[in-house]
């Protein structure tokens, strides 16, 4: 059993304060440091939040040593062999398994709330044709708020409800048009009858002139993905998230803050950064010097889609997705010189002391991108294919976190390393 408080004591002074311990139902003991300031005058400093806890959650949970992911206490690998992306958004929002009625009612409300309105397609319309679309969904996103009025009263549970489900249907329609726009394609309307990951394979690749059938490799491929990135703890997006919620802003305005810090290559813009990277490596001889600059400090290069702020031993998505990537290259007869390439990095990769002293491991992203590729999906897409999913755990997160009473503005402290308090000199003055 863990101790349930910690004495702390100030070698100057003699003073000593006692911090309470909190023991969540997995994961590491965590100290309340509230009282330290108080009680010290300390504050204390963790760069990057690599030991701090900044919410109480019972979404997700990950073990970074034992390689483990669990939404709602259900792991990660049942979830991608017997679930679907729906049931696993229903699972996330609301903490148990639908029965089957409860998840047809869920499907249905999703599919009612999946076109969008059509003003916002003016506003889509508004983009350069070559502007980048996951540029487009955080600014159509954050639009949101400014069309659907019937929901932003946060204080009121069925607003709430409401908005969460909104950008569940809505975000396929909306990555859609910004990849038809981007290729001078008309906006297609979303096709009900289809499920979640086919109705946006439709939506991105049916022509009007034209009969479309979505491939179903590809449907139950894009499926496993949005399972496996549907949410994945307190992640930058999702804290983002969670620190615009903590200030009572709208829904809408929250998810597209979680868009935005999404798109940095340390984080959802990982996937198109590796592709981007296979493309420069270019050939299996080229791997070594890749491999030598990912380890010069003096060298920005780094082996995307290897390492993780958690995971310490594996990815368990990266496991799942792994065979995935194979099994569909197969299906839809596919030869990859990526992947070989990909394959040969991996392998290289994991027998290097560089790589294996500090624990870097291939992570979600290294091969989602792959499965992206072969699904035909432009590698611009693939973030905006990340946040379509995330939105999932985001919306959950969110929707946990305004019913949680002790939620309080996120407001960290610093240390200061400024100039002193000094006195303004008049222009007339300064030499
Ligand atoms: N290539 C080369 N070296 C690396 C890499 C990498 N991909 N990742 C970490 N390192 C090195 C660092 O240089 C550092 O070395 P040092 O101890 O000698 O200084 C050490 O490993 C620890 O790295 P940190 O940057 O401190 O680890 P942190 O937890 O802060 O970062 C991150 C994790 C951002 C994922 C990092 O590993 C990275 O940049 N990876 C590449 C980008 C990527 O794939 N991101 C996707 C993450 S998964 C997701 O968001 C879905």
């Amino acid at each position: 059993m863990p101790a349930d408080k910690l004495l702390i004591t100030d070698p100057d002074t003699g003073s000593n304060v006692e911090l309470p311990v909190i023991s969540g139902s997995a994961g590491l003991p965590t100290v309340d440091i509230k009282k330290l300031p108080g009680a010290l005058g300390y504050f204390t400093y963790d760069s990057g939040f690599a030991a701090t806890a900044a919410c109480r959650s019972s979404v997700t949970y990950i073990d970074g040593d034992e390689g483990i992911l669990l939404y709602r206490g259900y792991p990660i690998e049942q979830l991608a062999e017997q679930s679907s992306f729906t049931e696993v958004a229903y699972l996330l929002m609301n903490g148990e398994l639908p029965d089957a009625s409860a998840l047809e009612a869920f499907r249905q409300e999703i599919r009612y709330h999946t076109m969008i309105h059509e003003s916002m397609k003016t506003f889509i319309g508004g983009f350069n044709y070559d502007a980048h679309p996951m540029a487009m969904m955080m600014g159509i996103v954050a639009s949101m708020s400014a069309f659907y009025h019937d929901s932003l009263d946060i204080e009121n549970p069925a607003h709430r409800r409401l908005a969460a489900v909104r950008m569940i249907a809505k975000m396929p329609t909306v990555a859609a048009a910004c990849y038809r726009h981007s290729i001078g394609w008309p906006y297609a309307y979303p096709s009900n009858a289809l499920g979640y990951a086919s109705r946006l394979l439709h939506m991105m690749y049916s022509v009007p002139a034209e009969p479309y059938e979505v491939d179903p490799v590809a449907a139950n491929a894009l499926d496993l993905l949005f399972i496996l990135h549907a949410d994945h703890e307190q992640n930058a997006s999702t804290s983002t998230v969670r620190l615009a919620g903590s200030t009572g802003a709208n829904p809408y305005a929250c998810i597209a803050a979680g868009c935005c810090a999404l798109w940095g290559p340390a984080h959802g813009g990982a996937n198109e950064a590796v592709l981007r990277m296979l493309n420069e490596i270019g050939s299996v001889e080229n791997v070594p010097k890749f491999m030598e600059r990912a380890k010069d400090k003096n060298d920005p290069f780094r082996l995307m889609g290897f390492g993780h702020r958690v995971y310490k031993n594996f990815d368990p998505r990266a496991t799942i997705i792994r065979k995935t990537c194979h099994e569909v290259l197969e299906k839809m007869g596919i030869s990859d010189p990526l992947l070989d390439l990909a394959m040969k990095l991996e392998e290289i990769a994991l027998q290097d002391d560089y790589f294996v002293e500090r624990k870097l491991y291939p992570n979600v992203d290294f091969y989602s991108g792959i499965i992206y590729k072969a699904l035909n999906i432009p590698t611009n897409m693939f973030t905006v294919m990340f946040a379509i999913a995330r939105t999932v755990g985001w919306v959950s997160q969110w929707l946990e976190q305004c019913e949680t009473p002790e939620t309080r503005i996120g407001r960290p402290r610093q240390v200061y390393t400024g100039d002193a308090a000094r006195d303004y000199v008049p222009l007339t003055e300064r030499a």
